[in-house]
């Protein structure tokens, strides 16, 4: 038995692996079940008494010199697994990070506020959910004006004297400036507005608008008009002209729409422009005197006008988007046209 450990360790000193595969095989050859070190120890219990205190001893330094071989022996194959596999070339260019944008109605708001910015206009912003003062009453909307119905405005709250709801449009802005800022007063009001509408091509229930108000001593509807024609240059052209239509808003008088000369076709007629030349852009007119009045400002010593506009609107005639529910939709494809135009 001693010349059989004997010879083992000297195997053990000379053993040899390379591969993962050939510690294993290494492995089990000395300690597997049937391996020559096993069989040792099976072998030992044959041994004379007198002798087991001996091989004892050795035999378990036998194991443990096996174990401890084979154990070196794997760490220096996975190391060599390790070195010889592919190495990361770090001359690759790297992964492209995909950077968001903006979104496009967040492009044209930002542009239509940075011209009025320039025409030397300050930004209010007002609640979403207002009252029914705020968004009717003070703009003069008579108490059964159809605006006031369920089927276009969403209540939050009903059936006391000043109702809370979803704001109809941005002109409440208008009010709550009137009533906390000192005269004069240039404003621009971008804000989120809601209506019960039936979704489609061309309405949302959600949108935005952008609200105008300038008032002074000696404002006039020439001025009006020519505030409007300086924006509608900047944002749609140097060579763009404006019409005005009269038309009727509870908190304007007199009142007018406002039209600009179709971008596309120069007002030869496109399918754009349904053939007329003129592309319909926003609501304005002289803030009516009741309005004035409401929010505490005389009318016999002040004047001004207002306006306002759907920024979707805006930008579908800019960019020639047929379809509004696409600005909701949030399409990868349609909002990456939109990444490098934040020009104005
Ligand atoms: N508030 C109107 C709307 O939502 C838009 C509008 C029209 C605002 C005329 C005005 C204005 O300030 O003078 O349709």
């Amino acid at each position: 038995m001693k010349e059989a450990i004997d010879l083992i360790f000297k195997e053990l000193a000379d053993l040899k692996a390379a591969s993962q595969k050939e510690v294993e095989e290494a492995r089990i050859r000395f300690l597997g079940k049937k391996g020559e070190v096993t069989a040792l120890m099976e072998q030992f219990r044959t041994v004379a008494p007198e002798l087991k205190r001996e091989y004892g001893q050795r035999l378990n330094e036998l194991k443990k010199a096996a174990a401890a071989k084979i154990e070196e022996l794997k760490e220096a194959a996975e190391e060599a697994a390790v070195a010889a596999a592919p190495k990361e070339d770090l001359s690759m260019p790297g992964d492209a990070m995909p950077l968001g944008s903006r979104h496009p109605v967040s492009i044209v708001r930002q542009q239509i506020v940075d011209i009025f910015r320039k025409f030397g206009y300050d930004v209010a912003e007002g609640p979403e959910i207002e009252d029914d003062y705020h968004v009717f009453e003070a703009l003069n909307f008579p108490p059964n004006h159809p605006a006031r119905e369920m089927q276009d405005t969403f209540f939050v709250s009903t059936g006391h004297v000043n109702p809370l709801l979803l704001r109809t449009h941005t002109s409440s802005v208008q009010v709550r400036t009137m009533e906390s800022q000192g005269l004069p007063i240039r404003v621009v009001c971008p804000g989120r507005v809601f209506r019960n509408e039936a979704i489609s091509a061309r309405a949302h229930c959600i949108f935005h608008q952008v609200e105008g108000l300038y008032i002074d001593k000696d404002v006039t509807f020439a001025d009006l008009k020519q505030a409007i024609l300086l924006f509608a240059r900047e944002m749609f052209g140097p060579d763009t002209e404006i019409r005005m239509r009269p038309s009727y808003f509870p908190f304007t008088e007199p009142s007018a729409e406002v039209d600009v000369s179709c971008n596309i076709c120069h007002g030869k007629g496109c399918n754009i422009c349904k053939g007329t030349g003129w592309l319909e852009i926003m609501g304005c007119g002289m803030v009516d005197p009741n309005v004035l009045k409401a929010s505490g400002i005389d009318p016999e010593k002040y004047s001004g006008f207002a306006f306002g506009m759907g920024v979707e609107r805006i930008a579908m005639l800019k960019w020639q988007v047929n379809d509004l529910r696409h600005y909701f939709e949030n399409d990868m494809r349609f909002l990456q046209e939109f990444a490098t135009a934040t020009e104005v």
